[in-house]
């Protein structure tokens, strides 16, 4: 039975995101099904979806591997329902959808669909579930997926929504491919267990950040830091939770102070879509928040400079030529994650790492 058709959403919004977890685990069994939340992944499931992901991009380097991707889910037909900008998780599924031969579909602007006339965004999801089977959805309203995910879980038509960024809460998604890029990255150096990952900027409203923050608690021994003005600091409930799984973490406001123990900074941008007041972000001063091309010296030679992009003044261009800055790999690893995460929902895992052991012979 499925476990969100036997709790109420009145009952479901009032559980906490890891008991939210245990409702679409239990749904989905073995698999994977409604992606909606950070705390669905454990490290099982991030060690699998990274080697996955790694197998996928070795099979595309040929036209037969990439052929065989293709081939494997033509039937399914999947819609991009973006209601808020973006460019990398919308081109990254759309990339990841075409890689594995899927059929798209996309509403990007809600004054071009039926909602301009009045309808509601559960009808509108309604349907979409008619005519696709799989829905990734933006939207810059906080738990909007996970309300979208239980209205289609009780209806005939119950098909998986993949949360790509909802309000300031969640991107499931992008902690997806900042995880594997931390794997990739050092994967050389013992993995991300015991290293020290620097969060900076603004906090307050990083979607990005919450997600990442709880995927980190996965790993043993990583150090969490928090440098951001006092008005962006990351939130008391990630504070609690950090506290709840005893992780180290620090909250600060000097980046130059913490520059040369880091093994990763995770930089972000001011998210001033989110002001209350217009130009209120404008009033911060953010300047001692952006990388300094000094820092470069002071790094160690095996860190890593990340950020979800779209990025303004916090890094310069000129770093980007240096070989700790992954942010354009970063990216491109997010095709990789979402194709190796819509081939799981659709239980396509096992022909893909099949695939490899065949070649081989
Ligand atoms: N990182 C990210 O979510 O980028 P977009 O807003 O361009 O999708």
């Amino acid at each position: 039975m499925n476990t969100m058709m036997t709790i109420g959403w009145d009952d479901f919004v009032k559980l906490s995101s890891s008991q939210k977890a245990s409702v679409l685990k239990a749904d989905a069994g073995q698999g994977m099904f409604h992606i909606l939340l950070a705390q669905q992944f454990g490290r099982k499931e991030l060690d699998d979806l990274g080697d996955l992901a790694t197998k996928i991009r070795f099979i595309a380097k040929t036209d037969k591997g990439a052929a065989f991707l293709g081939s494997l889910l033509p039937q399914k037909r999947v819609m991009l329902y973006f209601s808020q900008p973006s460019t990398r998780t919308f081109l990254s599924f759309l990339a990841a959808s075409q890689i594995l031969g899927m059929r798209i579909g996309e509403v990007r602007d809600a004054s071009v669909s039926s909602e301009f006339k009045g309808e509601s965004r559960e009808d509108s999801v309604r349907t979409f579930s008619s005519y696709y089977d799989c829905i990734v959805m933006r939207t810059e309203i906080g738990g909007l997926a996970e309300r979208m995910a239980w209205v289609l879980s009780n209806t005939d038509r119950p098909v998986p929504i993949i949360n790509a960024g909802s309000g300031k809460d969640q991107h499931p998604t992008q902690a997806l491919l900042d995880i594997y890029t931390l794997q990739r990255s050092f994967e050389k150096a013992g993995g991300i267990d015991g290293k020290t990952v620097v969060f900076v900027g603004d906090l307050a409203r990083g979607r990005t950040v919450r997600s990442l923050s709880y995927l980190l608690t996965n790993y043993k021994k990583v150090k969490q830091v928090f440098i951001a003005p006092k008005q962006l600091q990351i939130g008391s409930d990630v504070v609690e939770m950090l506290k709840s799984k005893k992780v180290n973490f620090e909250l600060g406001s000097k980046f130059s102070d913490v520059i040369r123990e880091v093994d990763a900074v995770y930089m972000t941008r001011i998210q001033d879509e989110w002001d209350q007041k217009k130009g209120e972000s404008a009033c911060i001063d953010i300047s001692s928040f952006n990388f300094k091309t000094e820092y470069l010296h002071k790094m160690k030679k095996s860190a890593v400079i990340m950020h979800p992009f779209p990025r303004r003044a916090e890094i310069p261009t000129e770093v980007d030529g240096d070989e700790r800055a992954v942010y354009w790999r970063q990216m491109r690893n997010g095709m990789w994650i979402r194709t190796a995460l819509i081939a799981s929902i659709f239980g396509k895992n096992k022909a893909i790492l099949d695939y490899e052991l065949k070649s081989r012979k």
